[in-house]
């Protein structure tokens, strides 16, 4: 007995000596540099001899399978099991291999083959950040890629960021950050914000990108760079002119194509395999074609020009509001500028849309640009940082919303898929743990759209909670007791089924306390944190303002976009189109979006709308406090580090989610007192 007692303190000793931070990601694999692996020397056989707890893999190139597919066969080799990865190339491999370390352990297949390919060819993180080091909607610190140096501090004491472009990159981060991405199937990154600096195309930092490339290349990741319209007139090309910019950025001006081709050759000198442009332009304050009376087509195709020849792509966003079309309904600008587009983009040119037509709302009816656009290639784009939910601080799972997302919108129809990422500079890279799920979610889902949120959350789980050899065997194997994981069936007192529940019902939660039926962008301005109904400012532009959104007044609240408002139901297919008009078949998640309703309306449950909007923040507070309680019957599962850090942000969010109810309640509240 004595002995027991002694060695389990001893064992959590050991433990509690080599406690996680979240830096290894769902990566928690230890070395037992065991397994015998054959084939070529690459990437894949070196994480197998590593990490790979079985006896022997062959690595085998198959030149007739598919780029990046995989097939792993179980074979019987003097009477050991012994796997075979196929692929025709060494990135195949190293997809291959990863997905043989994810199943290790418990969920070994047996004797099953595997073969799997990617859904998409272009599986893209875009990064907003700013060389200065900052990261526009950045929530786990400073930028991974670009330092600024210290340049003053602001009158509120923040320290004021400036670029630098003679820090030094940090190569080892750059490597963990592409093993991670090869390991899920991200196969590109856009290194720098939409709202791009024009220096981003300067010869010191091109020479940057090309280190990154060189670093990121092994993994499989082409590197993409965010393009400032008006470059040609600050920056200078290569053998163009002396050095000299251009005096317009105008895109059927000879000279600025010009110089975006001798810009192009410059970039695809150093790096060959360069992926190509993203561009927001005429949004928000950027310059675009719009600025000379040219159209998006006119912009986008003039700088795929410049890239084709050297096999480069132009994802040209349709995020765009305020410039061609000022004064309409904001969730309508996007089909009104490109429609009529369709069919005038070169064929390297993708039309890159927000999956909802506003703005990365926890909840929005999908973006009806997909329905209007049939000859132009399109990808959708995806936020992973939380910018609108909760951002480092509140756990949201978004495998659910992407999914549902991927109801209304059929994966076939596009091209390619991109995700605002939420990665910095913080030890464990996403800010709370577990908003590392939704990096994970969406490399996953990038590469397979029918995976079930489910399955990715049990997934990950798994890997980053469940046993990872040494350091964690103690609470991880405990994490896994009770669970029967390998046959995607958890039970009753396991940790994991507890967890999962959390993660799957997050979402909807968050949906609950920010945003009850249909409710949106009441965000407190600019930080876009927490509840700020009563928002107005007469200096910026009113569609930045929570009460152009909601409309409340004594008598009603709600905004039409019905036939007898904007009519934005109008640019939906149907049945949508139809559905979504009528008051009486639209979904009621969606009634204050599509409708305009008096307060005494009632709603299926027979509640009136504030009641029903009082039920819902409710249910959402409530929801958080039941996370908490999980959490805490977790706890002797999970390592301590994680569990004080994830403990202390889901306290907060009750609290940020009470503050939403408190805040809503009393100012929708007012409109109805007597
Ligand atoms: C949102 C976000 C901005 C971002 C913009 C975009 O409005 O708040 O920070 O630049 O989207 O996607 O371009």
């Amino acid at each position: 007995m004595k002995k027991t007692v002694l060695l389990l303190m001893m064992m959590t000793f050991a433990w509690m000596a080599k406690a996680e931070d979240g830096h290894q990601l769902w990566l928690r694999y230890q070395p037992v540099n065991k397994a015998k692996v054959t084939g070529p020397e690459c990437m894949a056989a070196q994480e197998l001899k590593t990490y790979y707890q079985g006896e022997s893999v062959h690595l085998v190139i198959d030149p007739a399978m598919e780029e990046d597919a995989y097939r792993i066969k179980v074979k019987e080799e003097k009477g050991k099991k012994v796997k075979e990865i196929s692929a025709k190339n060494e990135i195949g491999l190293l997809y291959g291999a990863y997905e043989l370390l994810r199943r290790q352990g418990d969920r070994e297949t047996g004797s099953q083959d595997i073969t799997s390919k990617p859904f998409y060819k272009l599986r893209i993180l875009n990064h907003w950040d700013n060389l200065n080091g900052t990261i526009e909607r950045g929530y786990a610190g400073l930028s991974i890629f670009w330092k600024g140096k210290e340049g003053g501090k602001t009158r509120r004491g923040h320290t004021i960021f400036v670029e630098d472009p003679d820090q030094p990159i940090d190569t080892e981060l750059i490597k963990e950050y592409a093993r991670a991405n090869a390991s899920i199937g991200i196969n590109g990154t856009v290194l720098n914000n939409v709202n791009a600096s024009p220096k981003m195309l300067s010869a010191v930092y091109i020479n940057k990108v090309k280190q990154y490339a060189d670093i990121l290349r092994p993994y499989g990741i082409k590197v993409y760079l965010s393009v400032n319209f008006a470059s040609p007139m600050t920056i200078p090309a290569k053998g163009f002119n002396g050095g000299k910019p251009v005096k317009t950025a105008d895109p059927l001006n000879a000279q600025v194509k010009a110089w975006w081709k001798a810009k192009a050759k410059e970039i695809y000198a150093v790096i060959p395999d360069f992926g190509g442009f993203l561009v927001k332009a005429n949004s928000e304050g950027q310059p675009g074609p719009f600025d000379y009376k040219r159209t998006h087509a006119d912009g986008a195709n003039m700088l795929a020009d410049a890239v084709k020849p050297f096999g480069g792509i132009i994802m040209w966003r349709s995020f765009v509001y305020g410039a061609a079309h000022p004064g309409e309904d904001r969730v309508k600008q996007a089909v009104s500028e490109f429609k009529d587009l369709d069919g005038k983009f070169r064929d390297n040119v993708i039309l890159q849309s927000k999956n909802g037509p506003l703005d990365f709302q926890p909840r929005e009816p999908y973006a009806p640009i997909f329905d209007n656009i049939h000859q132009t290639k399109q990808m959708a784009e995806l936020q992973i940082t939380q910018e609108y939910l909760g951002q480092s601080r509140h756990l949201v799972y978004l495998a659910p919303m992407w999914r549902e997302f991927f109801g209304f919108v059929e994966p076939s129809r596009l091209v390619g898929i991109a995700g605002v990422a939420n990665i910095g500079l913080d030890r464990n890279w996403c800010g709370h743990h577990f908003s590392q799920a939704n990096w994970y979610a969406f490399g996953r889902l990038a590469w397979d759209p029918t995976l079930t949120s489910e399955q990715i959350a049990q997934e990950w789980l798994v890997s980053t909670f469940g046993p990872a050899g040494d350091s964690s065997r103690l609470t991880g194997d405990r994490f896994l007791s009770g669970c029967n994981a390998s046959a995607n069936n958890l039970t009753g007192t396991c940790p994991l089924s507890g967890l999962l529940s959390v993660m799957l019902r997050s979402r909807e939660a968050c949906v609950d306390y920010m945003m009850p039926i249909g409710l949106h962008h009441i965000f407190a301005f600019d930080e876009h944190y927490g509840p700020e109904p009563d928002g107005y400012n007469p200096h910026v532009p009113y569609e930045w303002c929570p009460v152009y959104y909601h409309q409340a007044n004594k008598d009603s609240i709600g905004f039409d976009r019905t036939h007898t408002g904007s009519n934005a139901t109008a640019q939906y297919r149907e049945p949508y189109c139809q559905l979504y008009d009528d008051i009486n078949t639209c979904p009621e998640r969606y009634l204050l979006w599509f409708h305009r309703v008096p307060w005494t309306y009632r709603l299926k449950s027979g509640r009136t709308v504030l009641e029903e909007m009082t039920f819902h923040y409710d249910r959402g507070v409530k929801e958080v406090e039941d996370f908490i309680r999980v959490w805490n019957e977790a706890k002797p599962f999970i390592d301590d580090q994680r569990w004080q850090e994830v403990d202390a942000r889901l306290q907060h969010q009750l609290d940020n989610a009470k503050e939403w109810r408190s805040t809503c309640l009393n100012y929708f509240g007012s409109f109805t007192r007597p």
